[in-house]
C-alpha cells in the first residue's frame, strides 16, 4: 500500500504492516506510483480510449512510443502481430514503416469482424497491411504467416491475442523460427499479473498470464532473453518504462 504526500514530496510504503518513507524524486516512488496508476488506468479502461490515424488502438501510449523506438532502430522488413482488433495497431506499424520507407505489417485475429475489416482495408495505409483470420496458433494460419515472408526476412513479432499462459506460450514457440538475431517476440499485457483483485480480473492471473509465457520460454530457448530494450533517449532518471508489457520483450541473443 501507498500513500502520497504531494506537498511534501513524500511517498509512504506500507509492506508486512511496516511503514517506510521515501522521497518522490526516489526510483522506488516512481515505481510505486507509476504500478498504482497502471492499475487505477486499467479500472478505467484507459487504454480502451485512443485511436491511431482513425482507428482505436487499445494500446498504453508508452508502449507504442517505445515499441516505435524499436522499430525504428531495428527497421524490421516485416511486423507480425496477432491480436487485430480494430487494427489501431496495426496501421500505427504500418503508418512507421511507410515514413521510414520500409517494411510491411502481417495481423492475424481468430475473428476480424466485418466493420473492422471494412475500415482497415479502406485505410490509406492499408497496401502495407496483410489480413490473416484464424487462430494464431493453428499451424495452418502460422503456415500462411510464414509463406507471406520472405527467406532472410527481419522479423519482429508482437503477440497481443489471447492472454492465456498456455495460448501465449503456443505463439511463442510457434513465431520464434521467424524472428532474427537482435530482434524481438514481444509477449503484450503481462501487467495482468500485477492486478490481482482489479475489476474484470480473474483469481488466476497472477500466474496465468503472458509474462509466465516470456519466462517460460526464455526457460526453455536459452538463445532467447527478457531484456527491455534501453531507452533511445534518456536526459532523466526513469530507467524502466512504465508499460503494460513486464517482462513482454523477449531478444534473440543468438
Ligand atoms: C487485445 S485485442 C488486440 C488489440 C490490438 N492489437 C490493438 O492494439 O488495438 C485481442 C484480439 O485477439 C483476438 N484473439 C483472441 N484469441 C485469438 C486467437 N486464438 N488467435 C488470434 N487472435 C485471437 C481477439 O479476437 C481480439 O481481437
Amino acid at each position: 500500500m501507498i500513500r502520497i504526500d504531494e506537498e511534501k514530496g513524500r511517498v509512504f510504503i506500507e509492506e508486512d504492516g511496516v511503514e517506510r518513507e521515501v522521497a518522490m524524486d526516489s526510483p522506488e516512488a516512481f515505481r510505486r506510483i507509476s504500478r498504482a496508476w497502471l492499475r487505477a488506468g486499467w479500472d478505467h479502461k484507459y487504454v480502451y480510449s485512443f485511436t491511431w490515424l482513425g482507428r482505436p488502438i487499445i494500446q498504453l501510449p508508452e508502449d507504442m512510443l517505445r515499441l516505435q523506438e524499436v522499430i525504428v532502430a531495428l527497421r524490421p522488413d516485416v511486423i507480425v502481430e496477432t491480436g487485430v482488433a480494430h487494427g489501431g495497431s496495426l496501421v500505427f506499424y504500418a503508418s512507421l514503416c511507410q515514413l521510414l520507407g520500409t517494411g510491411r505489417v502481417i495481423g492475424v485475429d481468430v475473428e476480424i469482424r466485418p466493420h473492422n475489416r471494412e475500415a482497415i482495408e479502406a485505410h490509406s495505409l492499408f497496401p502495407l497491411i496483410t489480413l490473416i483470420e484464424g487462430s494464431s496458433v493453428d499451424p495452418e494460419v502460422v503456415a500462411r504467416v510464414r509463406d507471406e515472408i520472405d527467406e532472410g526476412a527481419k522479423v519482429l513479432v508482437v503477440l497481443d491475442s489471447h492472454h492465456a499462459r498456455d495460448h501465449v506460450l503456443a505463439e511463442l514457440e510457434a513465431y520464434a523460427p521467424l524472428v532474427n538475431v537482435g530482434s524481438y517476440l514481444i509477449a503484450a499485457d503481462g501487467i495482468m499479473g500485477d492486478l490481482a483483485g482489479a475489476p474484470r480480473t480473474a483469481e488466476d492471473w497472477t500466474w496465468n498470464n503472458p509474462a509466465e509465457a516470456a519466462r517460460e520460454f526464455v526457460r526453455r530457448h536459452p538463445n532467447f532473453a527478457i531484456e527491455a530494450p534501453a531507452f533511445a533517449f534518456n536526459e532523466g532518471s526513469v530507467e524502466r518504462a512504465v508499460t503494460y508489457w513486464p517482462d513482454g520483450y523477449i531478444l534473440r541473443k543468438r
